[in-house]
């Protein structure tokens, strides 16, 4: 049994005011340090009201920012305050994730519980909890159970996250947008919309600061928005259709607000700081958890070769999906996708969730004997619960649906939630959103169900907790590239999501395009060349990752042999260099052998790159197979051409690539000790 290792290298608690913990600036501050004493957090109250501010290096990134709420009767928790107690705890622990970009994971920080009391009135109590680690922070807000605060609705988080200037920001609209699936937009930070988290943010020498929040269990997304046009961001929660944004209940926690401070690309895309507030894993036995390579009926769908309703073009049929079967047997993917194969598309079912059936298939859909024949050939069927945001319907089958997919062998679900609201009122981001999907998660756990969840609330590290949760959207993929009006996604996009969504976690985006004909939109497609789409597989991590073309494209195409041997589960994982918006080169240790694959990418702009290779074991030969534009390739006109070559490789080895406009390369370096 491969039970889930959690490898306590040294736990060290303390409850009493110790170095990295000291009074300062006054006797109502307070400083927090960071292990290596270079990120500091300082609390302090003024006239009453709570502050905080962090500075690493000596620098200031975030000036003093409010702290607080404010209730739905016009009340408010947030000034006349009176620290009644700090306590402080120091914790190192090293843990092993099952699946993800690097194997362990290290724990490391200091954190100081501030607990504050209002000085007149019902003299609630208010908590705060600050983390200091060495590449950020991490605070949230407990409410203890007391007399003067039960139940109570939040109508606003008061949290500020005050800016020292007016840095450049990657960010998508909160309100105007669906599902996150919404091209990112480079401005200063006092011209931002109402945005998503996470929200990159460029400083002026070249560091990024990333604010997010993590465990979002049983509360709203957050939001963020400038104050009259200035540096100050301010939280906003998204609401429920009665414009509360939380109801609660005492004792209760707030998720963790997380704020990473980078120096580079590498450091941000490395941080750990949001899995780490999440908490440890609460699944036993995690051997029924496996990363995947799928394919599946669905590009075809897009493309409006099959559709999911019932008539002359069903594409989930017992035929097609035993086709698609041996494709994957043939070409070691590990599973297959079959949307459409449930009963309720025929119709408007966008707006007729509630007719979907998680346990009977369509007539031409037989599910006993595609199980039967997938595992013959050792292939896992993938599930597809979309429910037209009908969540009440989900929620009154779910039990029953996993149990199904159980019984049939159906070691994963792509959940849908396609619709403006849940079940025609509710934000995919309010709390009531947020509280479905984490049943769903729980429950599809309990019957050893994956979950890739589509159209989700922002992901915020509860794979940590449940690792059954693998990937999901909540990104403009490649679906956009079959049928957006718009021409699909510009080159730059991919440049772009691993440093501002990829915080959040694994992206089901969907690539692997090889024909790039579009017979239904042709002024709408996939603005790549082959090369940059093999590319696609290092640089966007997911551990379920999607052969989205149709089996037909990829025969005989020599390229095709990167996608059947790029791994999905990573031991470690650099960026080696890029740019925001121009382009990312990634390198990934493959977690089960010595091999190293890279991905390089670019925006419009064709670019020549010196790929270092100074990342592999000094001590170990290895055989670079490189699988890159030709001199002539272009997305345009020309996306076809792949040039395969192998060289002899070392960590002393410089390759000179050239990525052609919307391009890329792709390199398996395979250690041939
Ligand atoms: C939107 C999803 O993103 C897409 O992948 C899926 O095919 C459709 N919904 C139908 O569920």
């Amino acid at each position: 049994m491969n039970k889930m290792k959690n490898q306590l290298l040294k736990i060290n608690y303390l409850f009493v005011a110790v170095f990295f913990f000291v009074a300062c600036g006054g006797n109502k501050t307070q400083c927090l340090t960071s292990p290596d004493g270079n990120t500091v957090v300082s609390f302090t109250l003024s006239n009453g009201n709570a502050l905080y501010s962090v500075r690493k290096d000596g620098k200031e990134f975030i000036k003093d920012s409010r702290l607080g709420f404010l209730f739905s009767n016009g009340d408010s928790l947030c000034a006349a305050f009176n620290i009644i107690r700090t306590t402080s705890a120091s914790f190192d622990e090293i843990w092993e994730q099952p699946w993800g970009e690097e194997i362990t994971v290290r724990n490391h920080y200091n954190e100081i519980k501030i607990e504050l009391q209002e000085t007149a009135g019902e003299k609630r109590l208010l908590n705060i909890i600050f983390r200091a680690f060495d590449d950020g922070i991490g605070f949230r807000y407990e409410f203890p159970e007391q007399e003067n605060l039960k139940t109570f609705e939040i109508a606003g988080e008061l949290t500020e996250f005050a800016l020292p200037e007016d840095y450049q920001a990657w960010s998508i609209p909160a309100y105007k947008g669906e599902y996150y699936e919404s091209l990112y937009k480079k401005s200063p930070i006092s011209e931002l919309d109402t945005v998503c988290s996470p929200l990159t943010i460029e400083t002026t020498d070249g560091g990024y600061i990333a604010i997010h929040e993590a465990n979002l269990t049983d509360y709203a997304a957050m939001n963020l928005y400038p104050e009259n046009g200035s540096t100050v961001l301010k939280t906003d929660l998204t609401p429920w259709s009665t414009g509360i944004k939380v109801y609660a209940q005492t004792p209760f926690v707030s998720p963790w607000r997380t704020i990473i401070l980078a120096n580079d690309l590498n450091e941000l895309v490395n941080s750990r700081i949001m899995l780490n507030l999440n908490e440890p894993c609460k699944i036993e036995d995690t051997s029924w958890i496996h990363p995947a390579k799928y394919t599946g009926i669905w590009w075809a769908i897009h493309q409006e070769k099959y559709t999911w309703s019932q008539g002359p073009k069903h594409g989930a049929t017992t035929k097609n999906v035993k086709e698609y079967i041996d494709f994957a047997a043939t070409h070691h993917l590990q599973g297959v996708l079959a949307e459409g194969w449930n009963q309720g598309w025929d119709g408007d079912w966008v707006s007729n969730g509630f007719d979907f059936s998680f346990t009977k298939p369509y007539p031409d859909f037989d599910t006993e004997e595609l199980s039967r024949y997938a595992s013959s050939k050792g292939i896992a069927l993938i599930g597809h619960h979309e429910t037209g945001g009908s969540t009440l319907n989900y929620e009154d089958q779910m039990e029953e649906a996993f149990a199904y997919c159980n019984k049939w062998g159906i070691n994963s679900v792509k959940t849908g939630y396609v619709n403006r609201f849940l079940d025609k009122k509710e934000r995919h981001s309010s709390q009531y959103g947020v509280r479905h999907y984490r049943k769903v998660i729980e429950t599809a756990a309990k019957y050893h169900i994956m979950i890739d969840n589509h159209e989700p609330v922002m992901p915020t590290g509860l794979q940590r907790t449940y690792p059954n949760l693998m990937s999901q959207e909540g990104v403009r993929g490649q679906e956009y590239d079959a049928w957006s009006r718009d021409g699909g996604n510009p080159p730059e996009h991919t440049t772009i999501v691993p440093f501002t969504r990829g915080l959040a976690g694994p992206m089901d985006f969907t690539f692997g395009t090889f024909n790039f004909d579009n017979p239904v939109y042709p002024q709408t497609r996939v603005q790549t060349t082959i090369a940059k789409q093999l590319a696609l597989y290092v640089v966007i991590y997911s551990p379920l990752q999607m052969v989205s073309d149709l089996p037909e494209n990829y025969v005989n195409n020599p390229a095709f042999e990167f996608i059947e041997v790029v791994p999905v589960d990573w031991e470690k994982t650099i960026i080696q260099e890029g740019i925001i918006g121009d382009y990312v080169v990634t390198a990934r240790k493959d977690k089960h052998s010595d091999d190293w694959f890279l991905g390089a990418i670019t925006d419009e702009n064709a670019r020549n790159l010196k790929i270092n290779f100074s990342f592999l074991d000094e001590s170990k030969t290895y055989k670079a197979k490189i699988f890159r534009d030709a001199s002539d390739s272009n997305w345009k006109t020309n996306p076809y051409p792949v040039v395969i070559e192998e060289i002899e490789a070392d960590a002393h080895t410089i390759l000179d690539l050239y990525l052609a406009t919307g391009g890329g390369a792709a390199i398996w370096i395979k250690n041939i000790d």
